[in-house]
């Protein structure tokens, strides 16, 4: 069956009124297309939480600084329609142009506070203001009962998580695990930019981490050698670290040390080549949690 394609916000507000005089559940899945793996993992669960999916797909300026790869990003409109029906998606919502977002005269942005502060909110300035607004853009349009986010962009859910519970949009948000390639990398729009040699670098992102959490298995809890063994990775790989950090799994505030039975989290940027990569796991509380 061919999905709805749905293009303005007038377009939205039509749909998702048919929708709730229907009396259905919908779940929704904001993307910036290029759809992988991961993405269709959060469809998938969509269909299981909602009887109805709606996916974005929509590259929002407001999330790119400047100088970052908002006209390069990667797009394959058919590819991505062909895959959001094969997993279950009932409709897309391809907004034409920015301007469908963000008219003329447009002023009004969202910024979480605290959980955007550290980590990829004090390297990419301005960018979790961007995706927290287009974001709660999505979810006032849309009213979805359930929205899907990936864990592989974790600071991201932790922000979306916040909005969500601050603005009391009252959405279900679905944090759901890292989509893997079969050699440990996460999968990611951006690994299309990764040269043959760089994708086989990046792998330290991957490596890093899963010898920190074999670390803590052995009992190791100190931030310090956790972080360094993922340091070691990256420095035997030649890959430029952006951050190696140990947080607090909801707060995202630094940690000297994994307390048993409270959550922590590894995050990790770094560039293979011209490429910036993220990736993270959890340490600790679910000693199992997010295994790599
Ligand atoms: P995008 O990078 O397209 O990702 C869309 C969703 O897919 C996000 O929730 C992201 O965390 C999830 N995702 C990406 N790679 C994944 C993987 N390997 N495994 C599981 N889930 C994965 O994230 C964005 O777009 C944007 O910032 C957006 C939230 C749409 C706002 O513009």
């Amino acid at each position: 069956m061919a999905p709805a394609v749905l293009k303005t916000v007038a377009d939205v507000k039509d749909w998702t009124a048919g929708l709730r005089r229907e009396g259905h559940r919908l779940a929704l899945v904001p993307t910036m297309g290029f759809l992988h793996e991961g993405h269709l993992s959060l469809i998938r669960e969509g269909r299981r939480r909602a009887d109805v999916v709606a996916v974005s797909i929509f590259v929002n300026p407001t999330q790119f600084g400047p100088r970052e790869d908002l006209s390069r990003y990667p797009r394959d409109y058919e590819g991505d329609v062909a895959k959001c029906i094969s997993a279950g998606a009932q409709v897309i919502f391809a907004p034409a142009g920015p301007e469908v977002m963000y008219p003329q005269g447009y002023q009004t942005y969202v910024e979480v506070t605290d959980v955007s502060q550290g980590l990829c909110g004090a390297r990419r300035p301005g960018h979790f203001r961007g995706v927290a607004t287009v974001v709660t853009k999505l979810l006032t349009l849309f009213r979805p009962e359930v929205a899907l986010f990936g864990e592989k962009d974790y600071q991201q859910l932790q922000v979306i998580r916040a909005l969500n519970q601050d603005l009391h949009l009252g959405a279900d948000i679905v944090g759901m695990p890292t989509v893997r390639e079969p050699d440990g990398l996460a999968m990611s729009s951006r690994n299309a930019y990764l040269s043959p040699e760089e994708r086989q670098r990046a792998l330290a992102l991957s490596r890093g981490l899963k010898a920190a959490q074999a670390l803590l298995r052995e009992g190791t809890r100190e931030s310090e050698p956790l972080v360094a063994a993922v340091r070691r990775e990256l420095e035997a790989a030649g890959l430029r670290e952006d951050y190696v950090e140990l947080v607090d799994a909801e707060r995202l505030t630094p940690l000297a040390s994994v307390a048993p039975g409270q959550p922590a989290r590894l995050l990790v940027a770094a560039f293979s080549g011209t490429t910036r990569l993220i990736d993270n796991m959890q340490l600790g509380g679910e000693e199992n949690a997010g295994r790599v």
